[in-house]
């Protein structure tokens, strides 16, 4: 997402964990650099985390060479977040108490970005007292986070807390740092996916949808502080942290779910690719191959956008959400995104390029243009992690002004 992330490993077992974080800070496209305790440095050989960051890696206090390349103040102020993963008991001690005695220890005095603190260790050191008198000391310190470990087997075979969480949650707890709290106590409901439609129990209608924009939206959503509901069809991607999620299949599915649920929103956001059609005469049993017709009947599928549009929309006199639709078109995006969006009574849409080079079908980034009744707002093509962000500000802005009561 083209920030600066510092990541401060300590000497843990969980320390070859920290690689998977640097590689998906990469993929989304974060510059990262990273600093390694001595104790670190016993677990994962620096030369992997430089391979993997493609930056230098900090391992001294006062190493001339990487003094020379970033001196120890600049890597405190180029970072938009520190996350230090893991966080070992010795580490937290040495955080709690103020001291400056590696790198790591000294970049986190001068820097005034957010931390974020993700401890693991044995169950029995992470009960200690001193330990849990550490770990208060940081939470309270401004700027701080300490995100709690997982508990389970931990690599000295005992069970308890002490894991170091999956990379998606420490990943999200660094999106909250980074991330301004626009939607902070809003309700926000978003659909993605595609929808299938059965024919009988072993064939069914889709379309190519992975999810992955609506999921983004949602993690979005919840970094910038909202309670997020995802209604999602069927679709290959973990739930996204701290989002109630709920598994639909249908289009009648994801429409009841929809309906019950949108009154008690702030935003509804239709990312979901819903299909438009069903077969009229879904088959219990499965056809035989011999007794298939060659010609399906169709019925229409409800139109969500367009129900949710008359009960909420601009032209409805009942208090409701903001509704927010999403247009694939492949021409005349802008032009026939808001066409759609008079004709379903969103109050915004966002207009995505489908066909030629630029489809937006389970790509990791895409191209989209916010349009409302008076504004359109163009974005590059750009990931769909930040665009997720993007859309949030523009929509919480376009809510303030120009929809504004
Ligand atoms: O009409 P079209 O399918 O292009 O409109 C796309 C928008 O309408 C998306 O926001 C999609 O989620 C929504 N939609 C819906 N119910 C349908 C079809 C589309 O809510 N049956």
């Amino acid at each position: 997402m083209g920030r600066n992330i510092l990541l401060g490993v300590s000497g843990g077992i969980a320390a070859y964990k920290a690689c998977e974080l640097v590689r998906a800070f990469r993929k989304l496209g974060d510059d990262v650099r990273v600093i390694m305790t001595e104790g670190a440095q016993e677990f994962v050989r620096p030369l992997t985390m430089q391979v993997l960051s493609e930056n230098p890696v900090g391992t001294a206090t006062f190493d001339p060479t990487y003094e020379s390349q970033i001196g120890h103040i600049d890597l405190a102020r180029w970072a938009d977040v520190v996350l230090v993963a893991p966080a070992t008991a010795n580490l937290i001690a040495r955080m709690a108490q103020g001291m400056a005695d590696d790198l790591l220890t000294t970049v986190l005095l001068a820097t005034t970005a957010p931390v974020v603190v993700a401890p693991a260790m044995n169950t029995q050191m992470w009960n200690h007292p001193r330990v849990q008198a550490n770990l208060e000391i940081l939470a309270a310190t401004p700027r701080h986070r300490v995100v709690e470990p997982d508990a389970g087997e931990l690599a000295c075979k005992e069970v308890g807390p002490g894991r170091l969480p999956d990379p998606h949650v420490l990943l999200q707890a660094v999106d909250q740092a980074t991330t301004e709290p626009i939607l902070a106590g809003k309700r926000v409901l978003i659909t993605a996916g595609p929808t299938r439609e059965f024919i009988d129990p072993a064939r069914f209608i889709s379309n190519p949808s992975t999810g992955k924009m609506g999921h983004s939206i949602a993690q979005a959503a919840q970094a910038m502080g909202a309670e997020v509901l995802l209604v999602r069809g069927p679709v290959d991607l973990e739930r996204p942290f701290g989002v109630d999620v709920l598994e639909v299949t249908t289009a009648r599915s994801m429409h009841k779910v929809v309906m019950a649920r949108a009154e008690e929103m702030d935003f509804v956001v239709m990312v979901a690719a819903v299909a438009d059609w069903r077969p009229a005469d879904e088959k219990a049993e499965k056809v035989k191959k011999s007794e298939m017709s060659d010609t399906l009947k169709m019925e229409r599928n409800p139109d969500i956008l367009a129900e949710l549009g008359q009960q909420f929309g601009p032209q409805s006199s009942s208090e409701g959400p903001i509704i927010v639709g999403f247009a694939a078109e492949s021409r005349d995006i802008v032009e026939r995104a808001r066409e759609k969006m008079k004709r379903k009574g969103a109050h915004i849409m966002v207009a995505n390029q489908i066909g030629g080079s630029r489809s937006t079908f389970g790509a990791d980034s895409a191209t989209i243009h916010i349009v409302s009744e008076r504004t359109v707002t163009d974005y590059p093509a750009d990931t769909k992690a930040k665009l997720g962000r993007a859309l949030w500000r523009e929509v919480v802005r376009l809510t303030q002004s120009t929809l504004a009561p």
